[in-house]
């Protein structure tokens, strides 16, 4: 089985995949993760951003060790274990320049779906991202495309980062800017044949998670 989480930043598709997936003995796959990744590696090897030919051979020359275990999501570059260095702000600001390089995009679009052929004989996966209804596994049984009003996906994301981090303009301009340069990516949170709308912006992670499971047992 194979259920597909698409969304915006902040609408919840993490912890709802991750909630889903061990509630339901499935694998997890979180693939803003593998974008964050290939830009961590870009900014590790000093070169310019905008090359787009170095940028497509760093991901395709990338080593990326990924576990599927929900309740231990993993992910090492190059030998590095970089879960938590892809998630500071210098990753946050400079992924969607990287996640719209197409031939970077073909490379991840590839891997993703190998690991969801290699979680099949476990009983299935729970993806989550921007195309995977659309693009990665248009085959899923369940595709959920998860919103969020800007405001509460702001919120959520403000009571995540530690007091003054990160002042609201910043955090706005994070959210904001992020939603403008992922909305130029055509294939990205188009409702695809068949997906279920669940807008989380009054219900808890708890009630998400329920709903979802509650369409897979459908
Ligand atoms: P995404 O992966 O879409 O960016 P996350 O799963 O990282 O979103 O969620 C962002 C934050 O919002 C997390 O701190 C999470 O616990 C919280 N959150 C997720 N869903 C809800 C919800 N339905 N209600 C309130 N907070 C939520
Ligand atoms: O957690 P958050 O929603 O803020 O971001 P993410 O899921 O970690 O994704 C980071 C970035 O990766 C997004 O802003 C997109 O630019 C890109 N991405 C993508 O291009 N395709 C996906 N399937 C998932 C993410």
């Amino acid at each position: 089985m194979i259920i597909a989480v698409d969304g915006p930043s902040g609408s919840g598709k993490s912890s709802t995949a991750r909630g889903v997936a061990t509630r339901l003995g499935l694998r997890y796959l979180d693939t803003g993760a593998m974008y964050r990744a290939v830009t961590w590696a870009v900014l590790d090897s000093g070169i310019d951003l905008g090359d787009a030919t170095a940028v497509a051979e760093i991901a395709r020359n990338l080593d990326l060790t990924i576990a599927t275990d929900p309740s231990a999501p993993t992910f090492a570059a190059n030998g590095t274990d970089v879960t938590l260095l892809i998630r500071e702000p210098r990753i946050s600001e400079n992924v969607s320049k990287i996640a719209t390089n197409l031939d970077v995009r073909a490379d991840l679009v590839r891997r993703q779906q190998d690991l969801i052929a290699a979680a099949q004989p476990g009983g299935g996966i729970v993806v989550e991202g921007r195309d995977i209804a659309t693009v990665v596994a248009p085959e899923a049984e369940l595709k959920v495309l998860l919103t969020a009003d800007p405001e509460a996906r702001m919120a959520r994301r403000q009571a995540e980062l530690a007091e003054g981090a990160v002042t609201a303009a910043e955090l706005r301009d994070q959210i904001v800017r992020r939603d403008a340069d992922d909305s130029t990516v055509a294939q990205f949170q188009v409702a695809s044949d068949g997906a279920v709308e669940i807008d989380s912006t009054f219900m808890t992670l708890e009630q998400v998670v329920e709903a979802i499971c509650q369409l897979a047992k459908e």
